[in-house]
């Protein structure tokens, strides 16, 4: 199933739990407002694109049997915020919104947002295959490719964006390895990428984080390419980690491309006026339940990191790609 999926008969929302993956593969269901909030603070559903649809569908939940348009805009004020970095949770919800408020009675708003959401959800994919064509030209046969935290499948509605860019290389006949760096402390590139890449029998290669500078070093990592929650006007705001790979790419000549949908543009803002989400210590003092850093000790926990254009060779969207005159 695509990552994001509408139950017409229940007229709920069918999400993967990416929380449990790769040990257990789960449909859940939110048939409220709050069931989806929560969902995304979660991170059962997660990554810039994904989290869009989900948006846009949570105004159609936010629809369901309400007939005032001012309590409809003030309930999705709280899901615009379940997440402050990807700017495209705002740009899903603002859409369906706007098309909901077109609506003459309850059940034309929602009828005008569902029909706004499917059409983002049949709109990623088609984007993600677009940016795919044209970064697929960047990939020659048998690179390595590294990518950090999932900008896959999962992180979209369905192919994904950097890892979009390798399933149309591959498509296309061009032998590529992935090494998939681990993605700390939430685990998205060991628990998500390197599941989804081996659903699709895509070679992969899981590294810790701190490996990257010695694999670049040794020569085993031909390119680089991530996805964005933000591409802000003096560079790309990604998973924590990112901004690390960039510098490293960039002392050993390894070229880094960022993919992402115009959805993730955000070109008014420079990154110092973006909210950088920071999550919980515990995601840092317990792993997988295992307390592993004494419960006392100061943490800071960023979830995403900035990095200028100067690092980054290219970015690849639907319209082409953007790279250094
Ligand atoms: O915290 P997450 O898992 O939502 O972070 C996701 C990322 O940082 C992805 O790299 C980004 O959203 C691009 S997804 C195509």
């Amino acid at each position: 199933m695509r990552t994001i999926e509408w139950d017409e008969k229940k007229d709920s929302l069918k999400l993967i739990d990416q929380t449990l993956l790769p040990q257990e593969y789960k449909i859940v269901e939110c048939k409220t407002l709050a069931e989806l909030i929560d969902a995304i603070q979660r991170l059962k559903v997660r990554g810039a694109p994904a989290l869009g649809v989900a948006g846009a569908f949570g105004v159609v939940l936010a629809c369901i049997n309400e007939k005032s348009k001012e309590i409809v805009k003030k309930k999705v004020e709280r899901l615009k915020k379940a997440r402050p970095t990807a700017v495209n949770l705002s740009y899903g919800v603002n859409r369906a919104l706007n098309a909901a408020m077109l609506g003459k009675s309850t059940q034309e708003m929602k009828t005008y947002a569902l029909d706004e959401a499917k059409k983002m959800a049949d709109e990623d994919v088609a984007v993600n295959k677009t940016i795919g064509e044209y970064g697929s030209d960047l990939l020659e046969d048998g690179d390595v490719v590294l990518t950090h935290c999932n900008a896959g499948r999962l992180a979209c509605v369905d192919w994904g964006t950097a890892l979009g860019v390798i399933r149309t290389a591959i498509e296309k006949g061009k032998r590529i390895e992935v090494i998939a760096c681990e993605t700390r402390p939430l685990n998205q590139g060991s628990r998500i990428t390197a599941w989804e890449l081996l659903q699709d029998k895509i070679p992969v290669t899981l590294i810790a984080d701190s490996m990257s500078a010695a694999v670049m070093r040794e020569g085993k990592v031909d390119k680089v390419i991530v996805g964005a929650d933000r591409v802000v006007k003096d560079g790309v705001i990604n998973k924590i980690g990112t901004y690390m790979h960039a510098v490293v790419a960039k002392a050993h000549n390894v070229p880094f491309y960022v993919a992402a949908p115009l959805s993730s543009f955000d070109l008014k803002r420079s990154y110092k006026e973006v909210v950088i989400e920071e999550r919980s210590p515990e995601e840092l003092i317990f792993f997988a339940g295992k307390q592993i850093a004494p419960l006392m000790v100061n943490v800071y926990n960023p979830a995403f990191d900035f990095t200028p254009f100067e690092l980054i060779e290219a970015v690849i969207t639907e319209r082409g790609i953007c790279s250094k005159m």
